[in-house]
């Protein structure tokens, strides 16, 4: 089967998060299953700029309104797949985040930008942009892709489209002038339509038009069907619950391997957990903690309202008192970033904060830190606990989304099948409750230690997850045959 993957980052040229992972390692896997899957992603400077490096060459040219647009094919750096770069000056080559300026302001055009890498996936996927290949199914991701299921739907031979949503917070929302200045037709201004509460929203046009939408983790499947959290979109998932099922993330375990992993001066497996303990030697010298056994906790990711960082800053000050040591990195907001600065300042030695984007330093945390912490308000799959599963570091985490699929507690499961730990009364008290839970269990060295294999023998990898991706595409097609 021949797949458009459409997305706006992939990892290693382009990541603000786990989208960049899944949009690299599924299509990758995906690939292994014998499936033709060709990504595309904005031309954004990093990319391009690896894409001349590679000698790669432009493949067609095509005008879009006022847009001269150009079609890059090269390859994702590491793999076969295919990946073709969307180059247009002025749109997409811009310093820093895709989304964002350098104050951290979204661009002020990202409705015009993400419409016109949308219309040039749809042109692909209709065979109306020069190209050899066009596809058999398109996947779409997030609302930076929303839009192509609506050009997809007036085309008269237009694939089938699967949306899959990896974070319904972020829904691309935009006012109605905005909506008229990209001249879509005014018969799409309607509430069952691209309308939400009087703004244009890119991720209905995912929502309402695909064929099949996915999403994450089945957790988050049934989550986003209720107020809690479907954002006012409950009512439409409802609605489309029969095209709507949820499939769990995989992780690329090459990349995250604590026996082989790059990054790491010391690899250890489930049989030589002792050596575990040199790679939080390690990560103590590095990040100047106290070196000894205290409890090493860890954290790693954006510093945003979803992670549950208040629920954190918390928890900080008893579990300091208690003696255990803090690894945390991540960038984010003020409001966050600025409390933990105090924290880390108080508690040399103790507490070590590093605020920015750093690869090698997420791999040393996670197999160096005894505990991994995610208390997320909601996790539509999350990755970083697969990660500290498979490194035998003990997660303790909010049990929604892919979280409470991932992690089991002992309380839930029993000792022999449990993982980590997990809260879920949605309050800070509940998280430090669980902390504790877990430092106590960690008394007793035989039990943690069976904690922890039962999390690094757990099955993470695309291999099965990416075949219900195949048979989504398949069920597609075989539907797309029979109203022939
Ligand atoms: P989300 O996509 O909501 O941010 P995920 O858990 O799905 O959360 O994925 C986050 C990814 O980004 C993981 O690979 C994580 O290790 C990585 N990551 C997040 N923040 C940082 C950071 N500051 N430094 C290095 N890696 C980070
Ligand atoms: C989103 C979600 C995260 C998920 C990732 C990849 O960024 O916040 O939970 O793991 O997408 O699907």
């Amino acid at each position: 089967t021949r797949v458009l993957f459409v997305t706006s980052e992939v990892y290693p040229v382009i990541k603000t998060g786990g989208l960049a992972d899944v949009s690299a390692s599924l299509p990758e896997a995906l690939c292994r299953q014998c499936h033709d899957v060709h990504i595309l992603l904005p031309g954004y400077p990093a990319a391009m700029k690896a894409a001349r490096a590679s000698g790669s060459r432009r493949q067609a040219r095509l005008m879009i309104g006022q847009y001269s647009v150009a079609l890059w094919r090269t390859r994702l750096p590491g793999t076969s797949v295919t990946l073709w770069l969307v180059d247009c000056p002025g749109v997409f080559d811009r310093p820093g985040n895709p989304y964002q300026n350098e104050e951290g302001e979204d661009w002020w055009d990202n409705a015009h930008r993400y419409q016109l890498f949308c219309r040039v996936a749809a042109m692909m996927a209709t065979g109306q942009a020069g190209l050899r290949w066009t596809p058999d199914i398109v996947h779409c991701n997030d609302w930076q892709s929303g839009l192509v299921p609506v050009f997809l739907e007036s085309a008269p031979n237009g694939p089938p489209v699967v949306f899959t949503i990896h974070n319904l917070a972020y829904q691309g929302l935009f006012s109605h002038d905005t909506f008229r200045a990209l001249g879509l037709p005014d018969s799409l201004w309607r509430f069952d339509r691209l309308e939400f509460h009087g703004q244009l929203s890119f991720i209905k046009g995912g929502l309402v038009y695909a064929d099949r939408i996915t999403t994450v983790s089945p957790g988050y499947a049934a989550e986003i069907q209720t107020p809690g959290f479907g954002y006012g979109l409950e009512g439409l998932l409802q609605h489309r619950s029969e095209h709507l099922s949820g499939i769990l993330n995989g992780i690329d375990t090459k990349l995250w391997n604590p026996s082989t992993d790059q990054y790491l001066d010391c690899h250890y497996d489930a049989d030589t957990l002792v050596s575990k303990q040199e790679c939080k030697a390690a990560l103590q010298k590095q990040l100047g903690l106290d070196p000894g056994d205290a409890p090493l906790l860890g954290s790693i990711g954006r510093l945003v309202e979803q992670k549950g960082i208040d629920w954190l800053l918390d928890a900080l000050p008893p579990l300091l008192q208690l003696g255990c040591q803090f690894a945390i990195l991540g960038s984010g907001e003020i409001r966050y970033t600025e409390p933990l600065r105090v924290l880390a300042k108080q508690h040399p030695g103790q507490l070590s904060l590093t605020i920015g984007y750093d690869e090698p330093l997420a791999h040393k945390i996670t197999a160096g830190s005894d505990l991994f912490l995610m208390p997320s308000r909601f996790e539509p799959c999350g990755l970083n606990q697969m990660y500290s599963l498979r490194y035998g570091t003990v997660p303790v985490v909010h049990g929604v989304g892919g979280l409470g699929d991932a992690v089991l507690d002992p309380d839930q499961v029993g000792p022999n099948k449990a993982n980590g730990f997990s809260f879920n009364e949605p309050t800070a008290a509940a998280f430090r409750t669980s902390v504790e839970r877990a430092l106590e269990y960690r008394q007793q060295r035989k039990r943690w230690h069976q904690l922890q294999r039962n999390g690094m023998a757990g099955e993470y990898s695309w291999k099965e997850r990416a075949r219900e991706y195949s048979k989504l595409y398949q069920t597609l097609l075989a539907e797309r045959c029979q109203t022939r």
